[in-house]
Order: structure tokens, then sequence, then C-alpha cells
């Protein structure tokens, strides 16, 4: 069955970002000159999905308008002769068909991803966490289809990551069945270096089966009260195989401070009209 529909979670308070997030979405901070869940939702339309559901909460309307049209800016853009910002801006309205649920309480990813299963029905589906800005030849989306095609099973999206990083990630117990692909056997939320299985990490890409809603009903909030998505696909292995996958390409982890800048100043430099002056900058 197709993938046509993608969950993007966006509903958190933003805290690492505090005090920038204090009266605005962190998904809506710019890296360059595009909000940062634009990144997750081009991603997805550029790997063939048609309708994005973004799971929000109060105070974050501000994603609602930026995928909406702006019929005021539009005609103002217009009247100045303004075409090329214009164009960009119609052009975002039009991405996709967009829906927005909120999640009413912070009660984790695994939750945040259930408040989609009306809109989902029963069908696979991808989710893409906004944080991460992925630069791949084939969006990071598409590569995960991919394996979805062959193997008709919920595959994850895998990086290689150091021992420091295991207290970040959720991480796999893999058996590997080709490069890139593994057959997860187990896999821990944030384990830290003792109790990592692997240096393989579950990073923010998946596409599920629709059967991941019923396991993550029956998944228990962990000690943070949270209702998590590693625990919940943990679950769905009682009953279906789980594929990771090593995908080909960048991935920019902009979900703190550090990361964010990070991940400006390496798209800065792909960019011709910035790249000269981003190197001179941080040279001097
Ligand atoms: C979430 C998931 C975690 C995953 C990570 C990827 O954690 O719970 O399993 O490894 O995203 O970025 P978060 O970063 O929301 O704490």
């Amino acid at each position: 069955m197709k993938v046509r529909k993608a969950v993007i979670p966006a509903a958190g308070f933003g805290t690492r970002f505090l005090p920038a997030t204090k009266a605005q979405p962190k998904e809506m901070l710019a890296v360059i000159d595009k909000p940062l869940i634009q990144y997750s939702v081009e991603e997805a339309v550029e790997s063939g999905i048609e309708h994005i559901c973004v799971i929000t909460s109060r105070g974050k309307s501000a994603m609602e308008d930026h995928f909406d049209q702006s019929p005021e800016l539009e005609s103002f853009l217009k009247q100045k002769g303004k075409t090329d910002y214009l164009k960009q801006v119609q052009k975002i309205s039009r991405l996709a068909k967009f829906c927005y649920i909120r999640q009413k309480q912070a009660l984790g990813l695994g939750h945040a991803i259930l408040m989609a299963e009306e809109f989902i029905g029963n069908e696979p589906f991808a989710v893409l966490l906004p944080d991460d800005i992925f630069d791949c030849p084939v969006p990071a989306v598409k590569q995960l289809k991919d394996v979805f095609a062959e193997y008709g099973s919920s595959v994850v999206i895998l990086k290689r990551i150091s021992q420091e990083e295991t207290k970040k990630y959720g991480v796999i117990k893999p058996e590997q069945v080709k490069p890139r692909i593994f057959k997860l056997k187990d896999m821990i939320e944030k384990p830290g270096p003792e109790k990592a299985f692997s240096d393989l990490g579950i990073i923010g890409r998946y596409v599920f089966n629709p059967d991941i809603f019923e396991a993550i009903k029956k998944t228990k909030p962990d000690h943070r009260g949270e209702i998590q998505i590693t625990d919940a696909i943990k679950r769905l292995l009682d009953k279906e195989p789980v594929y990771g996958y090593l995908f080909e390409g960048q991935r920019y982890d902009a979900g703190d401070k550090a990361g964010f800048i990070k991940a400006t100043l390496k798209l800065a430099l792909k960019r011709p009209e910035f790249a000269e002056i981003v190197r001179k900058s941080i040279q001097n």
C-alpha cells in the first residue's frame, strides 16, 4: 500500500530553546529563511506524501498560518511587483493538504502520534520529527518508503551514534539482513552507554503500519509519565517484524541551540549567496 500520509509531531514546549520559544513555536524558528518545520514538510512532499497532519498544542497556531494562504500579504507583494517573494509565499500554501490536531497534554511522542489515528485510518504512514533536517540525494522519507515497499513492515531510520549520544536517542539491538538494513530485535529509549545494545540510534523519521496505534495504546508511560514511541515499537515487535535503515546522506539535529547553530552554518555554506560571507565571518 502506498504511503500517502505523514504525521509531524510539533506539540512540545520547546524548552531547550527558551527564552526564544516563550511565545513562539520552536518549529517556527528560522533556519536561514525557512521555519524549521518547513524543511520536514518539503521533505515529505518530495517523498510523495500528499496529506500532512501536524500535532500541535496551545499557543502554536503560527504553524497553521504559515501553511495557509495569506491574501493580504499576497496582494501587497503583487502590488509592489515583488513576484519572487509572491511565488515563494504562494508555493508554501500549496505544498500539501494539511490537518492540525491538538495534543491537550504533553504525554510523550507516542501519545502525540496516537492523536493522528483517525486521520491515518487503516494505511501506512510516515512520521517526521521536525528537529531533524535531512540533506540527502534521495529524500530521507523516500528512502524509508522504498524499504517499506520491499519488506511491507514498519521501518525506522538509523544513524551510528557515539557512546555519549546513547543518552539522546532510542538505541536498537540489530540483526543485519543486508547492507544498511537491520531487523530490530529489541530497543531501549535513551539508555546511556552502559545499557545501550549497539551504536545504532533511531533518529527522527519513521514509516509505520497502522498496527502501531494498538501498540501505542498498550504501552505504559515511562518514569516521566510519557508514552514513548520507542517502547511502542518494542511492543509492535511481539506482533510483527520492524526494520531499521541506515540512511544515505546528511542529517542535522536542530533540536537544541548548538545543533541549531551548526545546521544553520552548514546549510548557509551550501547557499551560494551566503557561503562566502559565512566562511569569512567565521575566520575573522
Ligand atoms: C525522540 C525519540 C527518540 C529518538 C529521537 C530522535 O526523542 O523518543 O527515540 O531517538 O527523538 O531525534 P526526543 O529527541 O524527542 O527526546
